[in-house]
This record gives structure tokens, C-alpha cells and sequence, in this order.
């Protein structure tokens, strides 16, 4: 089979050619969008991290595509229906990082609660006085975590080492696992109200969209914290910033935001016809990049060697499988 690899990291290279050894390999390290779309044309399969967005008119170009093998968890990126129209198998590796994400979430929060990331510049500045960097323990207090998948549940399992009173929403809780690691199950609006720190483990779909609004962050208790690792499109970014700037939330810790994706790409705006309301949610993410309380990583919570080495066989094992007519980790689509 020929396979087209976009968003190729360097170190990628020697792990992909001798783990699909026997297919034609293609490596190209730039996205997939509609000025590489030639390169994908041949290929019977497409692997993409989540930078390349697989739209309705970008899949039609996929013309010989049988397998989409996204390397990432989340496929957001990708119009399932699309694909599903033109019987395009799409593919995800739903286990790599679960673990790595869950720490990456702690180092958030930890920096949140001991304004590591303030404390740092002023020492490196040479002020070692301690006004205004004082934080609070986690010891005791209440994580509200949104979304008990293979994420929320490392999440809990960190927190109850912290001695962390946990709350959890999801829509399918698992009341043994509750019992099993300590935590409670409650709905959504008691949970936002009771929290210290909330933290988003949902995935990104109509349903979730702006989960965190200006009517749920209003809900959320004074001075609590929030921590988003999963998508930034969960969040409102406008009630975010207002709610950070008033003081009602004492504390945001990002990992992803609302149109990153325009963000990393910002001289691509002067050619491309991005709509009025697009540009302005990346301005209110500018907002937010300045602000104090605010700590923002690039979508890099799945980034530790360990993980991304078990992403890459994780796709390579979806290729293998596919090739052999056993497809595994397939998307399904309603
Ligand atoms: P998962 O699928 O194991 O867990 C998601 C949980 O959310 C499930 O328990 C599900 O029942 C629940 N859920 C789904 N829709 C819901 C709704 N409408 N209301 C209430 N509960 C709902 O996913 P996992 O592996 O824990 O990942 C979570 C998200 O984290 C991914 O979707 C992805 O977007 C993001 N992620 C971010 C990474 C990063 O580097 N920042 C890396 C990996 C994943």
C-alpha cells in the first residue's frame, strides 16, 4: 500500500520506515491542506497528527484513500460523516497518553497553586522575596473533574495522592470505579458549584461545545480554578477571559485554546479568508496568553518521549491491522 504521513517529526522517521517495511512510505512534515492535498492523492492510506483539518472538500481530494490513521486520541479534526460517505475507514489510538496527560494536567494545577510560573521569572530577575506568590494547598480540597474516560480517571487517581476530595461528572458513571479509587459521582451544575479547580477531560463535539460557558463559569464557584487539557473549543474563550479579568475565576491552566490551530498559523491569515468571527475568538486567545493567573502550554500534554513512542506503534499497528483486513480502533459513526 502506499501511505502518506503528514505532520512527520524528525524522530519519527526511522520508527514509521521500519515499522511499515513492504508498503511505500511517504513523509512529509507539514500539514495536510488543500496546497499538499497532491502529495496524498495516490495513497490508499493518510496518517495525520491533529494539525491537518480533514474537511468535507479536503476528504472529496482523497480520491484512492481507504484509511484515514489519525495519530492522535481526539478526531475532532476530521469529518467522520465525510468519510463515512466515500467508505474511508478512519482510525485513532485510543490508549498512548493517558498517564502523560493526567501529569501534564498536575502541572498545571500545581503551577496554578504555587505560581510557579510567576515565582520563576521574578527569581530568575533575582527577586527572591515571597509577596505575591503565596498559593494554596491541594490537600483537602475539592477537584471537580469533567469526563471520567481513560484521562479523568488518571487524573483522579493523582489527585487522591494529593489527598484531593474528587467530584466527577460524566455521562456514564462508573459507581464500582467511584468506590474503588474514593470519589463521587454528581451532575454537572454540583459539581461546578462545590469545585476548588475543575478540570476538563471531555471530548470535543457538538454536545460538549463551550461546555464552559458564560452561564456555567457564572455557576462556578468564587475564586475556583480551571484546567483544560482536552479541547479548546470546550470553552468559551470570551466568558473565560471576562470571568479571569473580574476575578470570579482566580485561575485558568491551558493546554489548549479556541483556534490554536490560527494561532500557529497567524501569516497564514493574510492570505486566507478567515471568517470575522474565527479572528475574533483568536484575539480574545490573545487576551488570555497575557494574563497573569492565566498558564498556557501549546498543546503539549501528550508530549513526553514514552508517549509519543507508543503513539507511532500504536498507528503502525492500525495500518498492519488494516492491511491484513482486521481493522482495530476504528471511529464509529452515527
Ligand atoms: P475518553 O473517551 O476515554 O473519555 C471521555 C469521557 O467523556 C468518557 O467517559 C465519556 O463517557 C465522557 N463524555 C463524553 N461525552 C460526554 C458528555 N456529553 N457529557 C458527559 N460526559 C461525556 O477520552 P480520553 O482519552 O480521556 O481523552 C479526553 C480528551 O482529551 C480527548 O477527547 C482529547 O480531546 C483530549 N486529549 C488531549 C491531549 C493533549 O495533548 N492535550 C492528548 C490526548 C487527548
Amino acid at each position: 500500500m502506499r501511505i502518506a504521513f503528514f505532520e512527520v517529526q524528525d524522530w519519527e522517521q526511522p520508527f514509521l520506515e521500519e515499522g511499515l517495511k513492504g508498503h511505500e512510505v511517504n513523509l512529509f512534515n507539514g500539514v495536510l491542506d488543500g496546497e499538499s492535498v497532491n502529495k496524498a492523492k495516490d495513497a490508499q492510506v493518510i496518517s495525520v497528527f491533529i494539525y491537518s483539518s480533514l474537511n468535507k472538500e479536503l476528504i472529496s481530494q482523497l480520491t484512492n484513500a481507504r484509511l484515514i490513521a489519525t495519530r492522535s486520541t481526539g478526531f475532532d479534526h476530521i469529518d467522520l460523516q465525510e468519510c463515512k460517505k466515500r467508505g474511508i475507514t478512519v482510525s485513532n489510538v485510543p490508549i498512548y497518553g493517558e498517564t502523560t496527560v493526567a501529569e501534564h494536567t498536575f502541572a498545571l494545577i500545581l503551577s496554578l497553586s504555587r505560581i510557579i510560573h510567576d515565582a520563576y521569572e521574578r527569581t530568575r530577575r533575582g527577586d527572591f522575596t515571597c509577596v505575591g506568590v503565596q498559593g494554596f494547598d491541594l490537600n483537602g480540597k475539592i477537584l471537580g473533574v469533567l469526563g471520567t474516560g481513560r484521562i479523568g480517571v488518571k487524573v483522579i487517581e493523582i489527585a487522591k495522592g494529593f489527598r484531593m476530595n474528587v467530584l466527577a461528572y460524566d455521562r456514564y458513571p462508573d459507581n464500582n470505579l467511584a468506590d474503588a479509587l474514593g470519589f463521587k459521582y454528581t451532575s454537572a451544575m454540583d459539581l461546578l458549584q462545590k469545585s476548588d479547580i475543575v478540570t476538563l477531560h471531555l471530548p470535543l463535539n457538538d454536545e460538549t461545545y463551550h461546555f464552559l460557558n458564560k452561564h456555567t463559569i457564572n455557576t462556578m464557584k468564587q475564586g475556583s480554578v480551571v484546567i483544560n487539557t482536552a479541547r479548546g473549543g470546550l470553552i468559551d474563550t470570551q466568558a473565560l477571559t471576562d470571568a479571569l479579568m473580574s476575578g470570579h475565576l482566580s485561575g485558568a491552566g491551558l493546554d489548549v485554546l479556541e483556534e490554536e490551530s490560527l494561532i500557529r498559523e497567524e501569516a497564514q491569515l493574510l492570505l486566507d479568508n478567515v471568517p470575522r468571527e474565527r479572528l475574533a475568538t483568536m484575539l480574545r486567545a490573545h487576551i488570555l496568553l497575557r494574563l497573569k493567573n492565566v498558564v498556557i502550554t501549546p498543546h503539549c500534554a501528550f508530549n513526553s518521549k514514552e508517549s509519543l513512542e507508543r503513539l507511532v506503534y500504536g498507528t503502525i499497528e492500525n495500518i498492519k491491522a488494516f492491511s491484513e483486513g482486521k481493522p482495530q480502533n476504528v471511529i464509529k459513526t452515527k
